[in-house]
């Protein structure tokens, strides 16, 4: 009986000694890994590092380590450890290029108890609520999915319910004048990237005008109202051609005053308007013969040549 117990003691222990020992192993390839991973980034580093280190107890300075201060971590030398969070602010090109104790008050504070959110800063402390206190908006890290590069890992699956909420202007118009553009999500042209402004032309590739930048065809389309359409005073003529030949035709081809106008100069502003002659004339002869013939355009005949019926 003794001896099975002896065994026993003796296969436990061995197999503690077998778990620990793979265990050390492990924990060496990993830190092998880590510094494989490291040392092509930094070995010049720490080459002179490790001469340095051995005049054990000296380090750099030649002087007692341990009658030394001790100097707080610098970012640099956190991003020794933590190489892939320096690289996402590197990357990120953002404001939150700190220092990283300009966050981390406090690190390293593993203690049994301690939930994440007691270890690491929030958003909250220096941003307050920037979106309103809604549930959704306080899930910061729902959208800005990493916190060292926080409009660079903008995600877009996760913004889209939300283009309404910040982008209000934008939303009434495209639901107050119903279009095609009116059935499709924001996201169909605003695809990507948050702040993505597509060209035209990405849908429409054979525009009825022959100007196709996106500030030509703004010129009279609203994006977001593209029906609604209106213009400025210097849209050429041959703008309007394409879809009203007749018009252009009849002005060409007379020598009367009106053939030297633009088209918007009398159909001002918006698309679809129609002045009045007396907007411009006023009435230039006498009342008693409009009366007896009646409208301007029976002897004047069409506005465009004013080709004078006889
Ligand atoms: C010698 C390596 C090393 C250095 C230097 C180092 N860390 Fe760490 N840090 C770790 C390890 C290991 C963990 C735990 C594993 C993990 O989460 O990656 C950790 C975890 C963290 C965490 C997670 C939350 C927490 O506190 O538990 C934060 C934040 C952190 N470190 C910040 C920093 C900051 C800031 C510095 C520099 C002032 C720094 N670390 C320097 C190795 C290091
Ligand atoms: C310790 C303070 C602090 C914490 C914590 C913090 N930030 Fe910031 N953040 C800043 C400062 C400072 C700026 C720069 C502000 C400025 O320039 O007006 C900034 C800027 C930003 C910007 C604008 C970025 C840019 O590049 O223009 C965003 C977005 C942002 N933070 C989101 C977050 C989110 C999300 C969190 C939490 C995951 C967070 N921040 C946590 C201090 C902090
Ligand atoms: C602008 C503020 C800010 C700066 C600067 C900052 N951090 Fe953080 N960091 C945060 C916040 C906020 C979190 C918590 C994110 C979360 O809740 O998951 C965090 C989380 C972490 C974590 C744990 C989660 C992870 O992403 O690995 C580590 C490690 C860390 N930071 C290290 C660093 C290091 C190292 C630096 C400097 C190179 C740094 N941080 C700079 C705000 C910051
Ligand atoms: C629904 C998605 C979403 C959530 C949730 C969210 N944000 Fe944002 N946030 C955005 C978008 C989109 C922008 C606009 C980015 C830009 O300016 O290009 C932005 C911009 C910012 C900015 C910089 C612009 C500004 O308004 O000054 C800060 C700071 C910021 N967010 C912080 C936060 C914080 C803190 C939280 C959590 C309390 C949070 N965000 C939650 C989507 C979100
Ligand atoms: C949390 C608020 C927020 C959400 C959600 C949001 N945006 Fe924005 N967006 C902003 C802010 C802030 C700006 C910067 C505005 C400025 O500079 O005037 C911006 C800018 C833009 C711009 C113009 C970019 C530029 O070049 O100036 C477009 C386009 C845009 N957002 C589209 C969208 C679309 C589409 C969605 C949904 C997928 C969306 N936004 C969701 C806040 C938000
Ligand atoms: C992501 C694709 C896409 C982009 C970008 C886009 N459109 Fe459209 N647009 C459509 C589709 C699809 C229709 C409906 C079918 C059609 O008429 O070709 C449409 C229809 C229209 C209509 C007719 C609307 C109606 O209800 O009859 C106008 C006008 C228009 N687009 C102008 C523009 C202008 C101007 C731009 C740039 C400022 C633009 N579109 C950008 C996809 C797009
Ligand atoms: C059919 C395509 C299309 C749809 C759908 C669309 N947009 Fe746009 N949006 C555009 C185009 C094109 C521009 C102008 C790009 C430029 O300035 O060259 C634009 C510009 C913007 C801008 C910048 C505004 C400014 O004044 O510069 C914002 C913000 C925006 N859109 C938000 C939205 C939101 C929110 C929705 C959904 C409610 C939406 N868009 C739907 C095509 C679209
Ligand atoms: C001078 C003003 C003007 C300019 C500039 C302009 N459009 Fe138009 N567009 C119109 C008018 C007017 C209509 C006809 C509206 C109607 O049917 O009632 C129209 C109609 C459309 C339609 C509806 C389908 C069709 O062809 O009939 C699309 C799509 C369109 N435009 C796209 C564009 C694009 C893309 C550009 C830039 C390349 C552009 N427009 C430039 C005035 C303009
Ligand atoms: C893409 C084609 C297109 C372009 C470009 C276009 N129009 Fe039109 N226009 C139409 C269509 C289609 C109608 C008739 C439907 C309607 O009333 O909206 C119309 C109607 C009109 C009417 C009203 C006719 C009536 O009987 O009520 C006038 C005036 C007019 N257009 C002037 C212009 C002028 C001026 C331009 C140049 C700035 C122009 N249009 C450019 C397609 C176009
Ligand atoms: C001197 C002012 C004037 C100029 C310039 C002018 N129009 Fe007109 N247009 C009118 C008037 C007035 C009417 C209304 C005629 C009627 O009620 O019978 C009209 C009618 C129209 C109509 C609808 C009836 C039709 O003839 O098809 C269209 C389309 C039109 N114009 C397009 C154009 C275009 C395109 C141009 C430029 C090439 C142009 N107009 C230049 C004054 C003008
Ligand atoms: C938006 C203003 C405007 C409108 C509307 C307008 N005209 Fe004119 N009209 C002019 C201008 C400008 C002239 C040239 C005056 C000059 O050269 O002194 C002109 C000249 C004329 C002339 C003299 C022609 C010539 O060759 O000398 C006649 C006739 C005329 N208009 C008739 C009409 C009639 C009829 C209508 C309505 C169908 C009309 N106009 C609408 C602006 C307008
Ligand atoms: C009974 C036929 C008739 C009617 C109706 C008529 N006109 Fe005239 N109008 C003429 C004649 C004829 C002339 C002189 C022609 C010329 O000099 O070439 C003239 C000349 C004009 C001129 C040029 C005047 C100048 O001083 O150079 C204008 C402008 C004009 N008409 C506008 C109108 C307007 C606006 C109306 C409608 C309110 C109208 N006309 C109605 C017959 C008419």
């Amino acid at each position: 009986m003794k001896n099975i117990s002896r065994r026993k003691q003796f296969s436990l222990f061995a197999f503690c000694c077998l778990i620990s020992f793979v265990f050390l192993i492990s924990q060496g390839l990993y830190a092998q890994e880590e510094a494989a991973e490291h040392n092509s980034e930094h070995s010049t580093e720490k080459a002179t590092e490790q001469s340095a280190n051995q005049n054990a107890g000296q380090e750099d300075t030649g002087q007692d380590i341990y009658s030394q201060d001790i100097k707080p971590l610098t970012t640099r030398e956190c991003a020794r450890c933590h190489y892939s969070v320096y690289m996402s602010i590197k990357k990120g090109k953002g404001a939150h290029k700190k220092d990283c104790t300009f966050c981390h008050k406090t690190y390293h504070s593993f203690q049994r108890g301690l939930t994440w959110d007691e270890r690491v800063p929030h958003c909250q402390n220096c941003h307050d609520l920037p979106h309103g206190d809604s549930k959704e908006m306080k899930q910061c890290l729902k959208c800005h999915t990493n916190a060292h590069a926080p409009l660079a890992s903008l995600d877009m699956k996760s913004i889209e319910p939300f283009c309404t909420t910040c982008h209000s202007q934008q939303a009434k118009e495209i639901k107050d004048y119903p279009s095609a553009h009116s059935a499709v999500n924001c996201s169909v042209c605003h695809h990507d990237t948050h702040g993505y402004r597509p060209l035209c032309t990405e849908c429409h590739d054979k525009p009825h005008t022959k100007f196709i930048d996106n500030a030509s065809c703004m010129a009279c389309h609203n994006p977001h109202m593209p029906t609604n359409i209106n213009y400025g005073t210097d849209v050429p003529n041959e703008v309007c051609a394409g879809c009203h030949p007749d018009p252009v035709e009849r002005m060409k081809s007379t020598s009367a005053a009106h053939g030297r106008l633009k088209c918007v100069f009398c159909h001002a502003e918006k698309h679809g308007n129609i002045p009045t002659c007396q907007s411009c004339h006023s009435i230039p002869h006498a009342k008693k013969m409009i009366e007896k013939f009646g409208d301007c355009s029976k002897c004047h005949g069409n506005p465009h040549d004013l080709n004078m019926k006889k």
